[in-house]
């Protein structure tokens, strides 16, 4: 992401630090994360201080500091998700793609989070890929589920 997008962010917004929330999820959504350096021009642009940006940026969820893959898994490990055998699932997810939740695979395909509860508890287990839902997952289920990918 260029420097000049950052700039047509920005005006679209107003210049304004009062949307911050919105001009840095533009942003995520455009380069799939935040780069430092993307982050650094925000704060310069707004006036204000580099911390002031970072604490928004680490505070949502839905805002990543590391490049993210094409798509992302959640996993949930909810109550509901958990008594069903949720943390087989995401283990399985893990060894298929030799990764950690949190991680994202050489490829950058792939990026693996875990969610507290995706609201959809009956499904459960549950796992959403971008916005395709798959419910009572478990083990068996997993390979041919990452193979849609
Ligand atoms: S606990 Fe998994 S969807 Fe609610």
């Amino acid at each position: 992401m260029d420097f000049d997008r950052v700039d047509k962010i920005l005006k679209a917004y107003g210049m304004k630090e009062t949307h911050l929330v919105s001009i840095l999820l533009d942003i995520q959504t455009e380069a799939n994360f935040l780069p430092r350096e993307i982050l650094s021009y925000v704060a310069k642009k707004l006036g204000i201080p580099l911390s002031q940006v970072c604490r928004f940026a680490t505070f949502y969820k839905a805002f990543s500091l590391k490049p993210r893959g094409r798509h992302v898994i959640k996993t949930c490990l909810g109550t509901a998700c958990h008594v069903r055998g949720a943390v087989k699932v995401l283990q399985t997810i893990e060894r298929e793609l030799g990764i950690r939740d949190g991680d994202t695979t050489r490829d950058f395909k792939f990026t693996l989070e875990t969610v507290n509860c995706l609201g959809a508890c009956a499904l459960g287990p549950l796992v959403v890929i971008d916005n395709d839902y798959y419910g009572q997952m478990n083990t068996t289920k997993v390979p041919k589920m990452l193979k849609d990918y």
